[in-house]
């Protein structure tokens, strides 16, 4: 079993398909550890895209995560983060494929790509950190 980390960024939240996207997630059998809405602040978001510092695109990605709240959430199942990456679909919106959470749901960047998923063990570890402590995670 692994665990990843999944966020409902501000624009899924606003565009209220909140509950749309945690169906596609337990509609593939996988399970749901943690879940909690929280408004980050700039300091909590540049922890989470530390790895974006720099780039052209940080401090609008910086003002886009923190415009309204997120729900975060702790998925688990065989392979999570391979299982989940796979259906969020590609980065761009634009590019995503039909029947991916960001190729149903959102049309481009511009406008945002409602999901994040952990991309490896390592940024999985480090982000379900960022967002809970260890007793607000359950194992079932
Ligand atoms: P990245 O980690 O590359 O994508 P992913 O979310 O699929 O892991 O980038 C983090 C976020 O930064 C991405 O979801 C949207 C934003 N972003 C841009 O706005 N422009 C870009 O060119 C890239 C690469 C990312
Ligand atoms: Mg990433």
């Amino acid at each position: 079993m692994e665990q990843t980390l999944v966020l409902i960024k501000p624009d899924g939240v606003l565009k209220k398909v909140a509950g749309r996207i945690i169906s596609r997630f337990e509609d593939k059998g996988l399970k749901i550890e943690a879940l909690k809405m929280v408004w980050i602040d700039e300091e909590l978001a540049k922890s989470h895209y530390e790895e974006h510092i720099g780039k052209s695109f940080f401090q609008r990605l910086l003002s886009y995560i923190t415009q309204a709240p997120l729900i975060a959430i702790v998925i688990s199942g065989p392979e999570a983060i391979k299982v989940v990456r796979n259906l969020v679909g590609k980065t761009n919106p634009v590019k995503a494929e039909p029947g991916t959470i960001r190729g149903d749901l959102a049309l481009d960047l511009e406008s945002g790509n409602i999901v994040h998923a952990s991309d490896s063990q390592e940024s999985a570890a480090k982000e379900i950190d960022l967002f809970f402590s260890a007793e607000e995670i359950y194992s079932y």
